[in-house]
């Protein structure tokens, strides 16, 4: 069996001492989890060691850590995996508490500080719909397929330690929470779509603040995707509720949807004002509120000028694709808009029917946001 060298990274703040690197040689099979090595080095060398664990099946979600720089479950990442995300070719791991949650410990954060709060933020229990029936709800079977996914988390953190906005906005709702949401959304037994969305769409770090970097997708251990769950919210919350956030999130979209069906390119220009004075006849460009935003960006603006990373001329008269490349974008947009309902595939859920064929069940999500 190989030998391994697992550099952990150990803090205790009951010393005072800043943090710091131990490192040990552990011998196991490839096969084995990281969590192993990681409980043979507290075992057999240095008992004080702080890690959380208990399942070891990647059920109970406590070993959440950041594994060669991969936000994971220890329980279920094997160390030949482990390795081969190393950077210099060794049989080194570098083990580490995950991000964006205070270390209590060694490899322990502190999850009630971010992690649990931000899922208690959301009103992670279903709001029932009156008059509640004497025995069950009756609801579509493809109701619950829809938010099996998000049923699926187990709160182990490890999409929140790498989120990207959370790192910039600390007060963003973030990944697990608004997953936590949708499944909520999603059910048609709750009695608080519209109260929900709105609520997430008014917070300015709410459901807009995603940046739409897929760390949450990469880190998380049970498919939850938490990123297209908040896509889905937006989408719910946007094109169904017709609810305006307070950071013009679905404005913004809107700006993107319209300019690509206008001239088959993005058109930077016309982005801020679209953004903030809507998209109306002029553009959004006499509106106070994007002349506003205009104002605050001239100085960006005039920067990028000098430096010639932004052209007057190109600015000003956008770039447009051949009439014949517009026209076959014409086609993509009727076609999705000309459709009964709105397709949402819910990779999660993919096997065999009772025939026996391969497919994977796309769920449609109808105007009430619940699914039918
Ligand atoms: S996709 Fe959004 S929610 Fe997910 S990690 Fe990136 S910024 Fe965070
Ligand atoms: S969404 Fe995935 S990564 Fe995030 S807490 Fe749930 S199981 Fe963990
Ligand atoms: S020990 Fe339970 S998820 Fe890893």
């Amino acid at each position: 069996m190989p030998d391994y060298t697992l550099r952990i990274r150990r803090y205790n703040p009951e010393t005072g001492k800043a943090p710091y690197w131990d490192q040990y040689t552990v011998t196991l099979d490839t096969h084995e989890a990281v969590l192993t090595g990681i409980l043979e080095v507290k075992n057999r060398h240095d008992g004080s060691l702080g890690v959380r664990c208990s399942c070891r099946s990647a059920i109970c979600g406590s070993c959440g850590m950041r594994i060669n720089g991969q936000p994971g479950l220890a329980c279920n990442t094997q160390v030949g995996d482990a390795v081969k995300r190393s950077k210099d070719g060794s049989n080194t791991i570098v083990i580490e508490p995950m991000g964006n949650m205070p270390v209590i410990r060694d490899l322990i954060v502190d999850m009630d500080a971010v992690h649990w709060k931000k899922v208690g933020r959301v009103t992670p229990w279903l709001l029932a719909k009156e008059p509640v029936p004497e025995r069950e709800y009756i609801v579509p079977r493809e109701s619950m397929v829809d938010v099996t996914q998000t049923m699926a988390c187990i709160q182990c953190g490890s999409c929140v330690s790498d989120c990207l906005a959370m790192e910039a906005d600390p007060e963003f709702i973030g990944p697990a929470a608004l997953a936590k949401a949708y499944r909520f959304v999603g059910d048609p037994r709750d009695a608080q779509h519209q109260q929900r969305l709105e609520d997430l769409a008014e917070d300015p770090h709410g459901l807009y603040t995603c940046t739409h970097c897929f760390k949450c997708i990469d880190a998380c251990p049970k498919d939850v995707a938490p990123m297209s769950q908040i896509m889905r919210l937006r989408r719910i919350a946007g094109q169904d509720h017709h609810i305006e956030d307070v950071n013009n999130g679905e404005r913004h979209e809107q700006a993107f949807v319209v300019l690509i069906k206008k001239y088959g390119l993005l058109a930077e220009a016309d982005i801020v004002p679209r953004s903030y004075g809507g998209n109306g006849i002029t553009g959004g460009k006499f509106s106070p509120k994007s002349g506003q935003q205009i104002a605050q960006s001239l100085p960006f603006l005039v920067k990028a000028v000098l430096r010639g990373k932004v052209s007057i001329k190109e600015t000003l008269i956008p770039h447009r694709l051949a009439p014949e490349d517009r026209a076959q974008i014409k086609t993509i947009f009727e076609t999705v808009k000309g459709r009964e309902k709105r397709n949402e595939l819910n990779l999660y859920i993919t096997g065999y029917d009772e025939d026996g064929d391969p497919h994977t069940e796309p769920v449609s999500t109808d105007k009430e946001g619940a699914t039918a």
